[in-house]
């Protein structure tokens, strides 16, 4: 599937009824830099994914607004087109209060849902206060969207676990919609989400959906089962539905993925070679062997377990000392929860720990930067990998993963993969790794660096066929197949 049979699907199926999606993240944010406004690209797999889908369908993308600037480029509604060089769909913004953003996101949705529902070892925090603020956040969503659509038909497509709420309030609003929710995280199984002492709430604000979608069929059955556990309803197994009130709930599987022709042609493109070479000559990266990691800064990425792994590998292998660089690619995010802060100080320290240890002359095993990249300097990096290591502890899909495979037009390149992540169940020829077993990644960077080119490229030739057959296109094809099954109410 590609954009324009997407395109021609959505006239087909969605006819002239309005398609909005709502996140909380924004595919785009403006921000001051010095006296001229930027719009960057947030580092999400979510925004990265959705935005080409968006481009190809047209429609209103709902979020909040966080950049510094953004209220300097909207409308009077909050509106602006995007992306601004060629317009293809509108994107309304919805500004937060800072006590807002702190209950809402900070709190509810990075201290309670997202440790509740990665299984990493982090205990939620669950304060009332935070839960109150969510619930009149999600509120403040649902009325962006009745001023989008009023009583209309339209299909309202929600995005992740921000806004669990959100359907429920959206109906007993707008009676004529038909809304699909996707949750990009894992969902946990039922011993692990019954702690959340606002679990019906919460299920009940999602079972107002239509349709829910995971990334794999083991969290759609944690979910089944959580709901069959948690409320009195009916679920038809056979057809992955949930009854409840006279309302039924389709929950199905749809492995979320990346616009793999866009990613694989900007590789090759000019401004892709003339960034490898800067990031050549600025950092010395003239090794034999450069592995890559490319992540938010977030605990449930493995990336200490990963850092600790190259420092096994080189003490295994002292012969690749000097030959050998890791450059580590770390967005910071989600600043002001404490158990980000402490991961941030926890990094630096173990990264300044190693290269103290094992650097000689301009050589350090670690290149560390920290700092927000643009799409081009991700595909240098990409392109100039040996092979990139994505270690999550745990995570619903992972397109870091996607994206490196994407990027190698070359047919080369080793993916080293977490087996706890939903790419892995697709992504087979990948080398498998426990993320926990420092020394199981150890062997994995030793099996990447003795490969032989054959071997290599036959796995990434493998790994390209997968990802440019289930793409990101595919993906909303699917979704958007099922949404159009659906009857208006009043229809
Ligand atoms: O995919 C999970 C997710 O939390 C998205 O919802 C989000 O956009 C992305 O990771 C990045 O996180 P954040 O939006 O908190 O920066």
């Amino acid at each position: 599937m590609n954009k324009e049979e997407l395109q021609a699907l959505v006239r087909d199926k969605l006819k002239d009824y309005p398609f909005i999606v709502v996140s909380n993240r924004e595919p785009y944010i403006h921000s001051w830099v010095g006296e001229e406004i930027r719009c960057l690209r947030p580092a999400s797999g979510l925004t990265m994914a959705l935005d080409p889908v968006m481009q190809a369908c047209g429609g209103t993308w709902i979020a909040h607004g966080s950049g510094d600037a953004d209220p300097d480029v909207v409308d009077k509604d909050g509106r602006i087109s995007v992306p601004t060089e060629a317009p293809r769909y509108t994107l309304k913004r919805v500004w937060l209060s800072k006590k807002e953003e702190a209950g809402y996101y900070d709190g509810f949705s990075n201290q309670a849902l997202w440790p509740l529902c990665h299984i990493v070892y982090i205990k939620p925090i669950f304060r009332q206060q935070d839960w109150e603020t969510y619930n009149e956040v999600n509120r403040r969503f649902a009325d962006a969207v009745y001023a989008e659509i009023g009583e209309k038909g339209a299909f309202v497509f929600i995005q992740d676990y921000h806004l669990a709420l959100l359907a429920k309030m959206i109906k007993e609003r707008c009676p004529n919609v038909i809304t699909a929710q996707f949750w990009h995280i894992p969902w946990p199984n039922y011993e692990a989400f019954r702690i959340c002492p606002w679990q019906e709430e919460i299920l009940d604000g999602l079972l107002a959906n239509d349709l829910i979608g995971f990334h794999t069929l083991y969290h759609c059955n944690n979910f089944l089962e959580t709901v069959d556990r948690t409320l009195e309803c009916r679920i038809e197994r056979e057809k992955h539905a949930i009854v409840r009130g006279g309302h039924s709930t389709w929950v199905q599987a749809f492995p979320i993925s990346v616009d793999f022709a866009e990613i694989s042609a900007r590789s090759g493109r000019e401004e892709v070679t003339k960034e490898v070479d800067r990031l050549r000559h600025e950092y010395n990266l003239r090794q034999e062997f450069i592995g890559i990691g490319i992540d938010r800064l977030d605990y449930t990425k493995g990336i200490v377990e990963r850092f600790k792994a190259i420092d096994l590998f080189l003490s295994r292998n002292p012969r690749y000392e000097g030959r050998f660089t890791f450059v580590q690619a770390a967005e910071p995010s989600r600043t002001h929860v404490d158990e980000y802060k402490k991961l941030n100080e926890e990094i630096d320290e173990l990264v300044e720990e190693i290269n103290w240890r094992r650097w000689r002359s301009r050589w350090k095993p670690i290149l560390y930067i920290k700092e927000h990249f643009t799409p081009f300097t991700l595909s240098a990096l990409q392109r100039l990998a040996s092979f990139c290591i994505v270690s999550s502890l745990h995570d619903g899909m992972n397109l870091v993963a996607k994206e490196f495979v994407s990027s190698r037009a070359d047919g080369d390149g080793v993916l080293i993969l977490s087996r706890f992540t939903g790419a892995a169940r697709e992504l087979t020829d990948a080398l498998p790794v426990n993320p926990y077993s420092v020394d199981d990644i150890a062997k994995a960077i030793k099996a990447a660096v003795i490969m032989s080119k054959k071997e290599r490229r036959t796995r990434m030739s493998a790994l390209r066929a997968t990802v440019q057959e289930n793409n990101i296109y595919s993906w909303a094809n699917n979704i958007i197949s099922e949404i159009a099954k659906f009857q208006f109410p009043e229809g």
